[in-house]
Parts: C-alpha cells; structure tokens; sequence
C-alpha cells in the first residue's frame, strides 16, 4: 500500500517536473504501445525460469511454494522479474531454452541461467558454483535458436505451434540482467577490490558485443537492468571478510556495493555508446541497483523486516550457510529437517535464500521499474521500442 503510494508521488513529481517544462511538447507522449510479441532474455538466477535446473537438477523445495506450489525452475519462492514482466506484457512465461522437456517459443526463449556470468570462467561449476554458460555461450545459443526455430517451424502442425515466427526476431524485446556473478567471482577467488575493479571494463566489453551481435541479427529493442547491492547479499557478507568500518547505515558492505556501482557507471557508458554506433536500437538502462538498495535500507517503509536475513537458510548471523543452504537437509536430534522449513512468510522478507530475492520483493522491484521512472530515458516498458 503504502509503496503503491510511494510510487504514485513519484510518478507525479516527475510529471510536474518534466510536464511543466516541455514534456506536453514532445512527440514521445502521442507515440504507440509497442506490442512486443515475444522476449528473448539473458542473465543469471535473477532471471532464470528453468535453465540451470533443466540441466543440473532442480532448484530444491521450498522454492516455488508461494506462487507455483513446487518447484519451478526459479532460485526463489515465486515469480522473479522477467515473469512480471512477461505478464504485464501479455505474454506468456518463457521457456528456458535448455528445457527439453514441455517448452514452447512461440512468444520468446530465456537463455539465462543461474550462476552465469559475462565472461567465461576458468573454474568448472563443481568448483566455483559458476554455470558455464556465460553470455557469450547464451549468444551462441540465440543464434543457432534463431535459425533452426525456422526451419522446423516451416514443418507446420504442432511445430507452428512451438515457434515463434521470422518477423518476431527484430519485434521482441530483448532483456538483460546479468554482471553480480563477474563481480563476486574475483572475490571468491580471493582477489583484492582493486583486482576486480580492473577486469570491469573487460566485462563491459564483452557485454558491448552481445548486444551488438543480436543487433546484427535483427534485435532493436533492449531492456538492460544494471546490477543490484551485492554487498547487502548474505552470501557475499559471510564469504568476504570486511572491516567494521566498512558497513554502512543498511548493515551492508560498502567496498561491493561500490563496485557495483562502478560496474553500472561503466554499463550506462557503454549503452550510450551503443546508442551512437547502433542507429535502430532502442536501448533502456533500467536502475535495479536504486529499488534493490530502497528496500533493504528502508524496509517497514515497503512492509519488509529483516531485510538482511534470508528467509530460507540456516543459521548464522543471516541465517545463511553455505553448506547447508536453502532446499538442504540437516541433522537435528537424529532426524533430516529440510532448512526453509522455518520460513514461514516471505511475503515479509527481502532475501530468499542468502542469494536472492523473494517473489515479494521481485515484484516491488518490477512495480517501480515498469512505468519508466528507474530508466536513464524513462522509457516505460510498454514503450521500451522507442528511441528515447
Ligand atoms: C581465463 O583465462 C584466459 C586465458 O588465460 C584469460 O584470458 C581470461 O581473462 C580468463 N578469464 C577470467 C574470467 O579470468
Ligand atoms: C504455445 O503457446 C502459445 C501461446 O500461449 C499457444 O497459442 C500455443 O498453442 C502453444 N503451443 C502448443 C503446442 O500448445
Ligand atoms: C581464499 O582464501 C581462503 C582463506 O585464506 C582459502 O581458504 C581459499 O582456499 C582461498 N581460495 C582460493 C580460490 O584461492
């Protein structure tokens, strides 16, 4: 309720702001909805529906238990953002690619997968927990996606049915959330703060040059989010030791909330480069680090309490560890006890699992990024095919 409202001042004051002045005058305002007819993503857990679990083993119980009743794919108890998104697009929850089993393209394809990165990693997922299909791997997934959907739609029937057509290439939406994996992977192999800073802009390049590829394969429309506070995440707090000092007000670690925040300084440079060299795209940057930060240091102000401990975990000062993470079996007086078992609402928590955010919060975070306000041109989603 009360963020609903929160939302509303918002959205006003930057009516009054930009309307006063010459937002009546621009031709922005008499341009059309865009219909995209489907959306291809790419990312990591944030935006997984189904790619790591399809190939690993599912995302364990309790995940899923709030909106689908099991579990469904999703590193959370529901919905993540790209489902709000597809949803309110009138579109359909998208199939992980590498789901063989019950998947249907017609409206878009999720190439993301949990534990993915930027750049490829040279640790195996067995031991960094790293998955090994980076962008550039979900690239090459898109492209053979995007001719061999062709030929076996062209088959007719069913496959008709499966396949999304020709001309819906250059008319979806094409959605990015992926760079916290690049971030903490120096960390979890010990380097210094200075050491993963150094290697950002090598992340940023190899990012510049996906989306210039689907650009060269007929993508116009891009949805990019930057990249949430990872040091508000449990995860990243009880892995890297920091000093006292560096906490800040929330209770989170400055030194990655700051590189974060570089990360995405870099990220919106290189999407107003890619403006310049890519005259057709639509591009938006869309500043999730803002709403993720929003709710952990103000929580009772978006009805959240302990916004730094995980619904689904165990115990610790987070309620996270992790060997015995969410989904885990441990021993108490002789007998298995699944941990989660005690999360008993997540509607009121921020953190799932000490990794991610619970359906709750994923949909405050859509609510305040859907109508444009969180976008470096305040492109709304529904007009996200318009160059700003
Ligand atoms: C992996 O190793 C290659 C070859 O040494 C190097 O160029 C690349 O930057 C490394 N990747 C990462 C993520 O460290
Ligand atoms: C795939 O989904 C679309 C849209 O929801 C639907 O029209 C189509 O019939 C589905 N295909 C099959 C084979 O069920
Ligand atoms: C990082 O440092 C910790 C603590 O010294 C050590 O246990 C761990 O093996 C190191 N990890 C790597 C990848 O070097």
């Amino acid at each position: 309720m009360e963020s609903q409202l929160s939302i509303t001042v918002l959205a006003v004051l930057f009516l009054l702001r930009s309307g006063g002045i010459n937002y009546g005058l621009r031709p922005a305002l008499a341009l059309a909805p865009c219909n995209f007819p489907a959306i291809f993503n790419f990312g990591d857990s944030n935006s997984d529906t189904g790619g790591l679990s399809a190939v690993y083993g599912q995302a364990a119980a309790p995940a899923g238990e709030t909106y689908f009743g099991h579990p469904a794919g999703r590193y959370t108890d529901g919905r993540v953002i790209i489902d709000f998104i597809a949803h309110s697009l009138g579109l359909p929850f998208l199939s992980a690619y590498l789901d063989a089993v019950g998947s249907n393209f017609t409206h878009g394809a999720n190439f993301a997968t949990a534990g993915s990165t930027v750049r490829p990693q040279n640790t195996t997922i067995q031991q960094s927990g790293f998955s090994p299909i980076s962008l550039n791997v979900q690239y090459n997934e898109f492209y053979q996606f995007r001719r061999r959907s062709q030929t076996t739609r062209a088959k007719g029937g069913v496959f008709e049915k499966l396949m999304p057509k020709e001309e819906d290439f250059s008319r979806a939406l094409y959605t990015f959330d992926i760079g916290q994996n690049d971030l903490t992977a120096g960390y979890f192999l010990n380097m210094s703060t200075s050491e993963v800073r150094a290697y950002i802009p090598d992340v940023l390049i190899q990012f510049a040059t996906i989306v210039k590829n689907i650009y060269h394969e007929g993508g116009r429309y891009f949805w990019i989010h930057n990249t949430g506070p990872v040091g508000c995440l449990p995860y990243v707090m009880e892995r890297i030791p920091i000093l006292t000092s560096q906490v800040d007000r929330a209770g989170c670690a400055s030194p990655f909330n700051k590189v974060a925040r570089d990360f995405n300084r870099g990220l919106k440079h290189v999407v107003d480069r890619l403006r310049r060299q890519l005259p057709l795209a639509a591009i938006t940057y869309v500043d999730v680090y803002y709403v993720k930060y929003a709710l952990i240091s103000r929580p009772k102000r978006y009805g959240f309490t302990e916004p730094l401990r995980a619904c689904c975990g165990h115990g610790g000062k987070y309620n996270y560890d992790k060997n015995f993470g969410c989904g885990s079996t441990i021993k108490r007086g002789g007998k298995d006890v699944l941990v989660g078992k005690s999360c008993e609402d997540p509607s009121k928590h921020v953190n799932w699992d000490g990794v991610h955010f619970t359906e709750a919060a994923n949909k405050q975070i859509f609510d305040h990024i859907v109508g444009g306000l969180l976008s470096d041109n305040k492109n709304s989603l529904t007009m996200a095919c318009h160059r700003a």
